[in-house]
């Protein structure tokens, strides 16, 4: 075992145990492909919702298509400033952590619950791992980037999803023996219900249509950036039909603002489930977003993606795949879907390790860390 690894509180044959921490939607689809992939390796496993997000539309539904089993621990946070929900988080999740003594605590993305989770485990002594490790934006006005800057600082191992998230994570010192790089777990899931996902499409959709998505607080909180994005959609939507899932906090602002679509193509919906979201993407002509995983989905899927947003912390998406990172540049944007109406779009190829197996080989690591004899007999 690695010497910066504590040692395990359980003799090398006793089973593993393992702590998830999930509490947003985007959490979800990553926890349940490394719960499956332990699930079949005897593994005792606790998974802990904090309730960062609690409607049905955002957590629930998901649990249940995703096949996760009901969380054993809901710490009901809620919403709040950061602070306060960080703080609640930490302070809900120090016990539980304490009585359940873990081998090791598994961490997710880039949301408040991930640092929270990171930070009361560093401070007890628990090893934590965090998935999805080592993206940056370089932009620290993003409250995600903040996250997943602390989150692996504090990290005892460090899962990644691209060659360039190891890169980073060289460069601020992080020990290469801490990082493995296994791959994207959103991807092991969008692989498993990719066919389901197509099966849940509604029949009457409109063909073509684009999909778009907002929720970052620096697109949606500022009427002055919100409008400009939406006035450009708007004018297209004369040609084609835009279907736009509408996040809480988006709504809420929409509402404040007295935005007006009535009588256009701009068809705004309640948040989706998992699998009538991924079934729109997979049959969109394209998708408008200020969301990470979205850009990773479309990525896979071979749609074209224009991202609304002036970095992004997942750089493969734009060297390899369909997405363009478009900033806030309406005349941009415009440009881009005149490209793809046009027949144009950008062509894009799948990232390595992007094939369905990462939370086969997150579940493979840690049983050689924690548990070095049951994994060879495993093997
Ligand atoms: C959070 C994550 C973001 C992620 C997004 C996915 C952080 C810092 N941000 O942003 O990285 O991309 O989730 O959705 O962790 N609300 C509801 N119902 C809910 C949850 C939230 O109505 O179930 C409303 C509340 O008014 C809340 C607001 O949405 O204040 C924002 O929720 P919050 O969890 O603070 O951040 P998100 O914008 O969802």
């Amino acid at each position: 075992m690695p010497a910066h690894l504590p040692q395990t509180p359980g003799l090398d044959t006793d089973r593993m145990h393992v702590l998830h921490v999930v509490g947003a939607r985007p959490n979800f689809m990553k926890v349940a492909p490394v719960y499956r992939a332990l699930a079949t390796r005897e593994v005792s496993q606790t998974l802990v919702h904090t309730g960062q997000h609690y409607d049905a539309n955002m957590s629930e539904v998901f649990f249940q298509q995703l096949g996760i089993p009901q969380p054993d621990e809901n710490l009901a946070v809620g919403s709040g400033t950061h602070a306060q929900q960080t703080a609640a988080i930490m302070a809900h999740f120090e016990p539980v952590v304490v009585q359940s003594h873990p081998d090791t605590v598994l961490v997710y993305g880039d949301v408040n619950s991930t640092v929270a989770a990171a930070l009361v485990c560093a401070k007890l002594g628990v090893s934590v791992a965090h998935v999805e490790a080592g993206l940056r934006s370089f932009d620290r006005t993003m409250p995600e980037e903040v996250n997943r800057l602390v989150t692996d600082q504090l990290s005892d191992l460090l899962f990644t999803p691209s060659e360039d998230a190891n890169q980073n994570l060289l460069q601020e010192g992080i020990a290469s023996e801490k990082i493995d790089l296994v791959g994207n777990v959103m991807i092991d899931t969008l692989v498993r219900l990719l066919p389901e996902a197509i099966q849940a499409r509604p029949f009457d959709l409109p063909q073509p249509y684009g999909l778009l998505t907002l929720h970052r607080p620096s697109n949606v909180d500022d009427p002055a950036t919100l409008q400009p994005v939406l006035s450009t959609l708007l004018e297209f939507t004369r040609e084609i039909d835009i279907l736009f899932p509408v996040h809480p906090r988006t709504r809420q602002r929409l509402q404040q603002c007295g935005f007006n679509q009535a009588g256009s193509k701009l068809r705004l919906l309640d948040p989706l489930p998992y699998l009538e979201f991924l079934g729109l993407q997979h049959s969109a002509l394209f998708v408008v977003t200020d969301s990470g995983g979205i850009q990773e989905e479309t990525t896979f899927l071979g749609v074209p993606c224009l991202t609304v947003r002036e970095n992004t912390e997942r750089p493969v998406t734009v060297s390899c795949g369909t997405n363009i990172v478009v900033g806030r540049d309406m005349n941009r944007l415009a440009a881009e879907i005149r490209r793809i109406l046009a027949g144009q779009p950008k062509p894009g190829k799948k990232p390595d390790l992007w094939d369905g197996m990462a939370g086969e080989r997150i579940a493979d690591s840690l049983l050689m860390r924690y548990r070095p004899a049951l994994a060879v007999s495993a093997s």
